[in-house]
């Protein structure tokens, strides 16, 4: 399936280190290899910038919601796909990306504390939905799954599947070489190994569903 063009991905939850940038930064490289793309850091540490431009992906940095707010619209008419990295807090910018982009990627690490505090994503979502007839479309999944603790992985997709947002099927783990991938400036889909090939499996089956539910 081909990205549709002039979209706006969102990767954001409030919660500080469950895996956004990872995330943004993946599906960045991953759309760059069909279409025409920019990344936007709007997360207040810009740690994913640094990132992207070694990859060689066009990066711009935005600080002020109201900005991204105006501007999103003009990137994504010149860009087939914009990729919106947020910040982990629940603040106007949070809000700004959810209110211009075409689907949000909510990340969640499997602890019981991070699907109780992402609550406050979903309830953002559904307001924003409101205001916006139904937009943007938002689908969560599990990161950083440890293989072995599948009892906690159960738990985790148990409470998910209560949440009003579309849960992936596809779970990412908690692997060395997505931690790995930014300090050698690459993706996993760069990487050598069998964990690597693994990684980029899962990403690829993740984005594809993701490209589903933009169509859908
Ligand atoms: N699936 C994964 N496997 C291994 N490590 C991961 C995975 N996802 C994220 N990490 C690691 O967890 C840490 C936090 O991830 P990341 O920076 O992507 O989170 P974030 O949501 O962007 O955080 P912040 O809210 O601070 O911006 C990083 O060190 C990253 O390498
Ligand atoms: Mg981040």
């Amino acid at each position: 399936m081909k990205p549709e063009l002039h979209k706006i991905y969102a990767v954001v939850n409030q919660k500080g280190g469950a895996g956004k940038s990872t995330t943004a930064g993946h599906l960045a490289y991953w759309l760059s290899q069909q279409c025409s793309i920019i990344f936007i850091d709007a997360d207040g540490q810009q740690s994913a910038s640094p990132w992207m431009q070694h990859l060689g992906l066009k990066t711009l940095q935005m600080s002020n919601p109201e900005q991204l707010f105006e501007e999103l619209p003009a990137l994504s008419s010149k860009y087939d796909a914009v990729i919106v990295d947020g910040p982990g807090n629940a603040g106007e910018m949070t809000k700004s990306i959810l209110g211009r982009c075409d689907i949000a990627l909510v990340p969640n690490r499997p602890s019981e504390f991070d699907l109780r505090s992402s609550g406050i994503i979903i309830q953002f979502v559904r307001h924003v939905r409101e205001l916006r007839g139904g937009m943007p479309k938002a689908i969560t999944f599990i990161n950083a799954a440890k293989a072995k603790r599948s009892i906690l992985l159960r738990e985790a997709k148990e409470a998910l599947e209560n949440c009003p947002l579309l849960l992936s099927d596809t779970v990412i783990y908690d692997l060395t070489c997505i931690t790995d991938a930014p300090g050698q400036q690459k993706t996993v889909f760069q990487m050598k190994g069998e964990q690597a090939i693994a990684a980029a499996a899962d990403y690829d089956k993740l984005f594809k569903e993701v490209l589903k539910v933009l169509h859908g």
